[in-house]
């Protein structure tokens, strides 16, 4: 289990992405659930809370929606502040920490969000938090949207803002996670150290010792 935590723009999808893909494992998005039941919320117009429980999330092919894809759709400015707004909830929490716990409990997994390393997975074997400078987390994330990045940077602000401070699961970096600042780095630079770590930490057990 290999868990990657940030804030927003700090290169987690990604590295999460490509780590998994060189180590074979099954990557999970956990950002990707508080988008979906926000933006099931926002559609309803209820509070994320009354349906967390409710809504059907498939993560294995696309983001799944009650059986809708709606992978483009959880990713507009909208969503991402709705998403950060639903997920300072508790009920909201629970019931996805509880769906991720779910997933994770067989198999080898990279998972990706803000508290993976320090609520959803304190056990990980390899725990990783990438941060980045503002600018050039809100550089990537504007060129990733074809946003403006001024507009970009002042939402990551304020969600950073909020991420960092409610009161249940605040992001921040667990006491034995490897810090990176990934600003300058490049991707594969990130990505091979990460999956270097990840093998050095694999058990004697799954190196069929
Ligand atoms: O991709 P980006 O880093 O912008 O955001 P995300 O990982 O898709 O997460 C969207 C929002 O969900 C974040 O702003 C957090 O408020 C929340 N989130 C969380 O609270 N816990 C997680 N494990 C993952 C996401």
């Amino acid at each position: 289990m290999v868990a990657i935590d940030g804030p927003a723009g700090a290169g987690k999808s990604s590295v999460a992405r490509a780590v998994a893909r060189e180590l074979g494992f099954t990557y999970l998005d956990s950002g990707a659930m508080y988008r979906a039941v926000a933006l099931a919320a926002v559609r309803r117009g209820v509070a994320p809370a009354e349906i967390a429980a409710l809504v059907h999330i498939d993560l294995t092919d696309g983001v799944m929606l009650d059986g809708e894809d709606v992978s483009d759709l959880i990713r507009t400015p909208e969503v991402s502040e709705a998403a950060s707004r639903a997920a300072a909830d508790p009920t909201v929490r629970s019931a996805m920490v509880a769906g991720q716990r779910r997933l994770l409990s067989s198999g080898d997994w990279v998972a990706e969000g803000r508290d993976i390393g320090t609520v959803v997975a304190p056990d990980a074997a390899l725990k990783v938090f990438l941060s980045a400078s503002p600018e050039e987390r809100a550089r990537r994330r504007a060129a990733e949207l074809g946003a403006v990045e001024s507009e970009v940077r002042a939402e990551q602000a304020a969600r950073d803002e909020r991420d960092t401070t409610r009161a249940l699961s605040p992001l921040y970096a667990a006491p034995d996670a490897v810090v990176f600042d990934t600003t300058g780095l490049s991707l594969d630079e990130v990505v091979r150290q990460v999956a270097e770590l990840a093998r050095s930490r694999r058990s004697p057990e799954s190196r069929g010792a």
